[in-house]
């Protein structure tokens, strides 16, 4: 199988950057300005084709999969009033197409660890998209090819595994997988010649491409990741098995979007993003 259907969301981190907003509510709940961040990220995905979504979860977050469930009583009831517009902002969150699943991640070791524990949802050598629910991404014509559809639409062409990559400023690389390629213009890919999780500004490749959160991989990595030992934090790294991957000899590229992405695991871009998605929706703020 060699088309991609399915999206591994990892939504089990304690969302410590949004305390005190995270501490009973999940921060993938959180909302970014009519719904909760994890339903435009399901969104996206549903707009690059993939219908499948695999949650990696953990204890206390069952309202995201509270949320793309039906709900009886209240449909019922909106159905009894005639309430016809709500009732089609409900059944607009879980189009008939959209399949979500979810998995348990038992103790937290890492991205590489809470992708790995989707690799039996798989089916053998299906290619899987990672969306990290906290960046949220903003193609700068909503219409143009340079998203996450985008990146699938390369990989169905040549099986090249993809990276969405923005620049960072020096100061930053130590929060982010930096790649080493020659930079891809906007809206293009340039093949990998490594990556390295949270480097320091001395150890960074000087192009200073980060990996900001939308992968589209082999289902190698899922091999890779079964025995892959922790790397930067301690922490089982999706990064070093996508270096693994290309050290194998396997292309890799860096997408390059066009457009802003908001880092809504954090205050400041949570904020912007409301900012900037509500004023595009008309409101004045
Ligand atoms: C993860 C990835 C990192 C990536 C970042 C993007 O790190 O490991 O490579 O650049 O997401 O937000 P985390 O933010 O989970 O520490």
């Amino acid at each position: 199988m060699t088309q991609v259907h399915k999206a591994i969301i990892p939504v089990a981190g304690f969302g410590t950057r949004l305390l005190p907003i995270s501490k009973a509510i999940p921060k993938e709940m959180v909302p970014v300005v009519d719904r909760p961040l994890i339903q435009h990220v399901v969104e996206e995905a549903l707009a690059a084709g993939i219908n499948e979504i695999i949650l990696v979860t953990r204890a206390g977050k069952s309202a995201i999969e509270d949320h793309f469930d039906g709900h009886f009583e209240l449909e019922h009831s909106l159905a009894s009033k005639g309430k016809n517009a709500l009732l089609e902002t409900l059944s607009a969150i879980s189009p008939k197409q959209l399949k979500v699943t979810s998995v348990r991640q038992p103790n937290a070791q890492g991205l590489g660890h809470a992708i790995y524990c989707a690799a039996h949802l798989l089916d053998e050598n299906e290619p899987f998209a990672v969306i990290l629910p906290d960046v949220l991404v903003k193609p700068q014509v909503a219409s143009s090819a340079c998203d996450l559809g985008d990146m699938v639409g390369r990989w169905n062409a040549n099986q090249a595994a993809q990276i969405m990559v923005e620049a960072v400023p020096k100061e930053d690389v130590q929060r982010y997988g930096i790649v080493d390629c020659d930079e891809p213009d906007a809206g293009e890919s340039a093949d990998m010649r490594g990556v390295v999780e949270k480097p320091t500004p001395e150890e960074a490749p000087s192009c200073l491409s980060a990996v900001i959160g939308r992968y589209v991989l082999p289902y190698r990595i899922m091999e890779l990741l079964r025995d892959q030992p922790p790397g930067a934090g301690n922490e089982i790294q999706l990064t070093d098995a996508i270096d693994r991957l290309m050290q194998e000899g396997q292309t890799v590229q860096a997408f390059r979007m066009l457009g802003r992405t908001f880092d809504c695991g954090h205050i400041e871009g949570w904020l912007q993003a409301n900012t900037l998605l509500a004023r595009e929706a008309g409101y004045e703020v």
